[in-house]
């Protein structure tokens, strides 16, 4: 531990700083250098914890962590995937997070596209170490010959270029933050030789902030089942922006196809052949209690033609001639597992059926089921699959193309993985429908019919389509 003196900077140290800053977010850099020069102390996390909007509120009179700069609860996480857009504060969230980690692990890996990025963004950038840590009051030493950075209390980060993925084989780490990893020339080099060394401490795990790109590599680390996708857009944090940086990628993607990858932080995906597309996916918000009616779509691991030992499970709900799909909890479980799972969500959503597809063994599913059903005593719908998954799931398709199915997760639960399935699975390709597009048909079908449910004239004026972008802030045109 160093010298307590040690760890503030002096006036003259925040000015050098100030100085070393260049680039877009220079105001918001005077901002935060009065702040330390007055001697204030920022908490990033705030007592309201992921409910919190960031604005300033009492005992924090400032902008600070946003819900969704928060780390993803449980800590059943490898990765945490901070897919955001430009601007939206992926860079100041890794910097927050590496803080709090240095607390809990001796070792850190900082790795950033180059020997640049690392000195201008991650280290000295206005959302960098240096800053967030000054702004808790903590002072980080710096040494770049060295490509080291000590933490008050000793923990030690080093750095790492993506240019040089060689130089992490061998060093080991409890926790590493990557910084915009979808853009690094040799990532699968870099990640196995990272992942062979974060073996310290007890719970090893990475940060990743990053916009996205539909790479091999992004695409599998997202679809992992301990990955956690956050996503961000550049509006949710607009206020913090500065003005002139604000305006320019505005008025260069809004309204663009890539604007959503670079402002909505998607993954775009365009597999041709897909079932679905893009553009069908539409997110809404809903009360679920206001639904008519709700149902959990399940198909088991192990039926028939299936190659995946997951169990999908999917909450959908209907209210008039509009569905949304409320949950996914697909994931590798054992019969008694799923069937906690079925029941915890039925209760959970209130729900009022269980569409479950037989598997190979005749009505074990049911018999499943029955066994763990306590005091609920729900319906279960048991459906045999006859036609090929692709025609079945043609009239679902078909509503999702007339907006008339809606996506929006109330819970802490997130549909990206349901989503990048429904862009990605081909049937053509011989591949067997995933679990979770299964699960979702399944309830879709229960709620919707085959499609041939008469058009009901809506207040939105029947065929409309809702517009907005998939994911994350609606602008108010
Ligand atoms: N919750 C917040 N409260 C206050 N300021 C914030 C918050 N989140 C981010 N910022 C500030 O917003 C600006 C942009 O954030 P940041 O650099 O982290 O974004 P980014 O997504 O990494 O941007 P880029 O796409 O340029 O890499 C910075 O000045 C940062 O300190
Ligand atoms: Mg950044
Ligand atoms: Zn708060």
């Amino acid at each position: 531990m160093s010298d307590p003196d040690d760890q503030f900077l002096t006036p003259e140290e925040v000015l050098r700083m100030q100085d070393s800053l260049t680039g877009e977010h220079r105001e918001e850099a005077a901002r935060q250098i009065e702040a330390i020069l007055r001697g204030e102390r920022r908490a990033w996390y705030c007592k309201r914890g992921r409910k919190c909007d960031g604005k300033p509120h009492e005992g924090y009179m400032y902008s600070h962590a946003r819900g969704d700069q928060w780390p993803p609860p449980g800590e059943d996480w490898f990765a945490w995937f901070l897919s955001g857009g430009r601007g939206s504060g992926k860079t100041r969230t890794g910097a927050e997070y590496t803080r709090r980690m240095a607390d809990r692990v001796s070792r850190i890996a900082l790795i950033a596209p180059t020997g640049a990025d690392i000195r201008d963004t991650m280290i000295e950038g206005v959302s960098g170490l240096q800053y967030v840590c000054a702004l808790a009051g903590e002072k980080i030493k710096w040494e770049p010959s060295k490509r080291r950075v000590t933490f008050p209390n000793g923990c030690i980060a080093t750095t790492f270029s993506a240019e040089e993925p060689a130089r992490l084989r061998g060093p080991q780490h409890g926790f590493a933050w990557l910084d915009e990893p979808a853009h690094y020339p040799d990532i699968e080099e870099l990640w196995s030789n990272l992942l062979f060394g974060l073996r310290l401490g007890t719970r090893p795990h990475v940060t990743l902030t990053s916009t996205p790109l539909p790479t091999p590599w992004v695409r599998n680390i997202q679809e992992r089942e301990d990955t956690r996708v956050v996503r961000v857009s550049t509006y949710a944090n607009i206020d913090n922006l500065a003005a002139t940086f604000r305006d320019q990628v505005v008025a260069e993607f809004e309204g663009t196809r890539k604007g959503r990858q670079e402002l909505y932080g998607e993954l775009l995906l365009d597999v041709e052949g897909a079932l679905w597309q893009e553009d069908f996916l539409h997110r809404e918000p809903v009360d679920w209690r206001e639904l008519d009616r709700i149902v959990i779509g399940v198909d088991p691991a192990g039926a028939a033609n299936k190659r995946s030992d997951e169990t999908g499970i999917v909450v959908a709900g209907r209210k008039r001639d509009t569905a949304w799909v409320l949950h996914d909890s697909t994931g590798k479980y054992t019969p008694r597992q799923w069937s906690d799972e079925v029941y915890r969500l039925y209760s959970l959503y209130e729900a009022d059926a269980i569409v479950v597809e037989k598997n190979f063994g005749g009505d074990m599913v049911k018999d499943v089921l029955l066994k763990d059903q306590g005091d609920l005593n729900p319906r279960i719908i048991v459906k045999h699959a006859q036609r090929s998954k692709a025609i079945s799931a043609a009239p679902v398709v078909r509503l999702y193309e007339q907006g008339r199915v809606l996506h929006y997760p109330p819970m802490q639960n997130d549909l990206s993985k349901l989503e990048m399935e429904m862009l990605s699975w081909v049937p053509s390709s011989g591949a067997p429908s995933p679990n979770r597009i299964d699960a979702m048909v399944w309830a879709m079908t229960e709620l919707m019919g085959n499609g041939g449910v008469a058009r009901i004239a809506t207040p939105r004026g029947g065929n409309i389509r809702p517009t907005g972008p998939l994911f994350g802030f609606r602008r108010s045109a």
